[in-house]
């Protein structure tokens, strides 16, 4: 295991001491560095190009601003280091609120504080490290489902040449718009995945149907419409996409209530679905299908601002218009390049 480096605030340099011969009878602590208050433990996080620190142990009691407020500071400037508070006896309502604020754990100044010390330092720090572990390897299941499903979807665009390169198209426009509507950073990163698996129940869907170059029959369509169903059936058993599949339901709602499956109507349909619902329909104008070639794009963006209020939502209309003709992204033929959409949230 690498040493710990540890940030030691303590406002008293005898204590500090005392508590940094503690901490370093522990092998695993490399290097203690001591500081005497909140403003100096802030500033050697935010940087002084001395390293990164494993571990931070606060002292309650400090000069200026005191532990907790300490404490809070580090919560907002995004520190992902955990911290320890040492309290004094008797500070018992300060330890609560220090755990309530994301402190991993404290320690009062008793007899025996400087045995305990390292020992609970040691501790966090290797709790610390599992959870961190764990979430990485979370992240790293989640992403390899997701990879799964993007070449079952790739499957699908490979039965119709057509829809090749759709899902991606979709998820780009739809993120785009979503940024630009400010929605908050997770509604966003799961109306892009939504983009990306919003068709994924045409899996269950006949091909023979699905690349008709004419018209469909009114059972073909009925065939057709059950895809919103298949795709939330397909999508349930990942739990990490649950947050998505009222996206992937509704995207072929309407905004007056006349699209499908369920006909819900205005705010009743998920904002996701909402985005989604434009930027599938103008992905699909500008696409060449088996039964009619490519819009031209001032065509479709016409048509998109047509369906204003009726297919669509206004809001949404207004914020896709801006993103596609807004500087910033440049237009390849009847395609928008949106390969780089400004965010702040990657
Ligand atoms: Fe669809």
């Amino acid at each position: 295991m690498k040493p710990i480096r540890i940030l030691l605030v303590e406002d008293n340099p005898d204590h500090a001491e005392l508590a940094e011969m503690a901490l370093l009878q522990e092998k695993d602590v490399g290097e203690v560095v001591w500081v005497e208050s909140g403003y100096d433990c802030l500033k050697r996080l935010d940087g002084n190009g001395d390293g990164k620190f494993d571990l931070i142990v606060l002292d309650y009691s400090l000069p200026g601003i005191d532990g907790l407020e300490t404490l809070r500071k580090i919560n907002k400037d995004g520190h992902d280091i955990p911290a320890i508070m040492v309290t004094g006896h008797g500070d018992e309502a300060v330890a609560t609120e220090a755990i309530k604020m994301g402190a991993y754990d404290y320690i009062v100044k008793t007899g025996d504080y400087l045995t305990t010390l390292p020992v609970v330092t040691v501790k966090a720090w290797k709790n610390h490290r599992t959870d961190r572990e764990n979430v990485e390897l979370r992240e790293n299941i989640e992403q390899n489902y997701l990879d799964t499903l993007a070449i079952l979807i790739s499957v699908i665009e490979a039965k119709d040449c057509y829809t090749r390169g759709h899902s991606e198209m979709v998820s780009k426009y739809a993120f785009a718009v979503a940024l630009k509507m400010g929605l908050p950073a997770e509604e966003t990163e799961d109306i892009r995945t939504a983009g990306l698996l919003h068709d994924i129940g045409k899996i269950a869907i006949d091909r023979e149907i699905l690349v008709k170059p004419g018209t469909l029959t009114a059972d073909e369509k009925k065939s057709i419409e059950t895809h919103c169903d298949y795709g939330v059936k397909i999508l349930r058993p990942g739990a990490f996409l649950r947050r998505i599949l009222p996206i992937v339901h509704q995207h072929h709602e309407r905004f007056d209530g006349k699209g499908y499956p369920q006909g819900l109507k205005g705010d009743e349909i998920n904002p996701g679905a909402r985005i989604l619902a434009v930027a599938d329909s103008f992905d699909a104008m500008t696409s060449t299908r088996a039964y009619r070639s490519a819009m031209p794009l001032e065509k479709a963006l016409t048509e998109i601002e047509r369906g204003s209020g009726t297919q669509f939502d206004p809001d949404v209309v207004e914020a896709f218009l801006i993103v596609v003709k807004g500087s910033g992204f440049g237009v390849q033929g009847t395609k928008v390049n949106i390969e780089h959409p400004t965010s702040n949230i990657e």
